[in-house]
């Protein structure tokens, strides 16, 4: 038997991190698309010009407004939708975090954030969600990982793990989630221009704009397909690059990234010390707005 996969009239599409970036965009797709969609960000009132944007298209959307990182919040808010707005029948794991981690200056605390919004973050969501989806027979879920969870990008180090955990989670919930009728898939972007991706100080590759993003995410959520990760001309190449020696993949890495000329800065992290400091220390530094332009123009990033 085929698995569900959730349509617009069947219920409501909750979504986390829909205040910038993808999830913006997403948020926005779905209710063009009809969807009634929840969407679930930190900051009251964060969502209100996202709300009249939607205004006038099929769907809606509608804020509750929770931190991720709270597990009893996050089941409230499961709760308060079903009440308010309907079941929900899809669920996307969106909202996400990045700290920069350098091996001359580890913290703890990059390591816990990233772990607290990453990986529990959207546990806290999935589980009463789960639980709801199980009793009524049938349900939906998209966790969103990353390409960096393929193996170690420069400064990655906790949030590429946190990526990697969700690939393997997902991996090993289907086997269960199958049986209970409920779609589980796992969406791993490249590189999107976005909040998130600005703190990035390597050159990345087949840099793509949001709405592209948020685009190729539509067609996963309907098509249904278990993992999907774009775009293909980096990620096809990524997963073959998978094959090779971890040596060959460490220095290939270091040079696409630029990451070899990067100076060691012990004492001083991105945390303490903002992005803009750290950049006169690197050296060929990417500029991420033009890299975007050029690929909205459908050129291929110049390194
Ligand atoms: N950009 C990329 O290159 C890229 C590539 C692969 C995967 N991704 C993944 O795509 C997802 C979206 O990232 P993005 O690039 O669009 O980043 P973004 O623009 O920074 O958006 C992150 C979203 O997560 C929300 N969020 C963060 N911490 C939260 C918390 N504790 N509780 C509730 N919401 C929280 C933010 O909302 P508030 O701050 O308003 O609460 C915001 O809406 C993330 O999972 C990211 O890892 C991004």
């Amino acid at each position: 038997m085929a698995i569900y996969r959730a349509g617009p009239s069947d219920g409501v599409a909750w979504l986390t991190g829909g205040s910038t970036g993808i999830g913006r965009a997403l948020a926005l797709d779905l209710a063009r698309e009809g969807w009634t969609v929840a969407v679930t960000t930190r900051e009251q009132d964060r969502l209100d010009d996202l709300v009249d944007e939607a205004s006038g298209v099929a769907g809606k959307i509608l804020p509750f407004y929770c931190d991720v990182t709270d597990e009893a919040g996050m089941a409230r808010t499961v709760e308060a939708i079903e009440a308010n707005a309907g079941k929900v029948v899809l669920a996307i794991f969106n909202a996400g975090t990045y700290f920069p981690v350098h091996g001359e200056a580890l913290s703890l605390s990059a390591f816990r954030k990233t772990y607290d919004v990453n990986l529990f973050g959207a546990l806290h969501g999935m589980i009463p969600a789960v639980e709801a989806m199980r009793k009524r027979g049938r349900g939906q879920i998209v966790l969103v990982g990353s390409v960096t969870a393929y193996f170690g990008w420069p400064s990655t180090g906790a949030y590429g793990a946190t990526k990697a955990a969700l690939n393997l989670m997902a991996d090993s919930l289907r086997f269960d989630f199958d049986k209970m009728n409920i779609r589980l898939q796992i969406i791993n972007p490249g590189f999107v221009d976005t909040p998130l991706a600005a703190k990035n100080s390597f050159v990345m590759p087949a840099l793509m704009p949001v709405e592209q993003a948020s685009a190729r995410m539509m067609k996963a959520i309907q098509s249904g397909g278990f993992e999907t990760t774009f775009p293909r001309r980096l990620t096809w190449g990524l997963k073959l690059l998978r094959l090779l020696p971890r040596d060959v993949v460490h220095h290939f890495l270091s040079y696409v990234t630029r990451w070899k000329g990067r100076p060691l800065m012990p004492g001083r992290s991105w945390e303490d010390d903002g992005l803009e400091n750290l950049r006169p220390h690197m050296r060929e530094l990417p500029d991420h707005g033009k890299l975007a332009k050029r690929a909205r123009r459908g050129k291929k990033p110049a390194r």
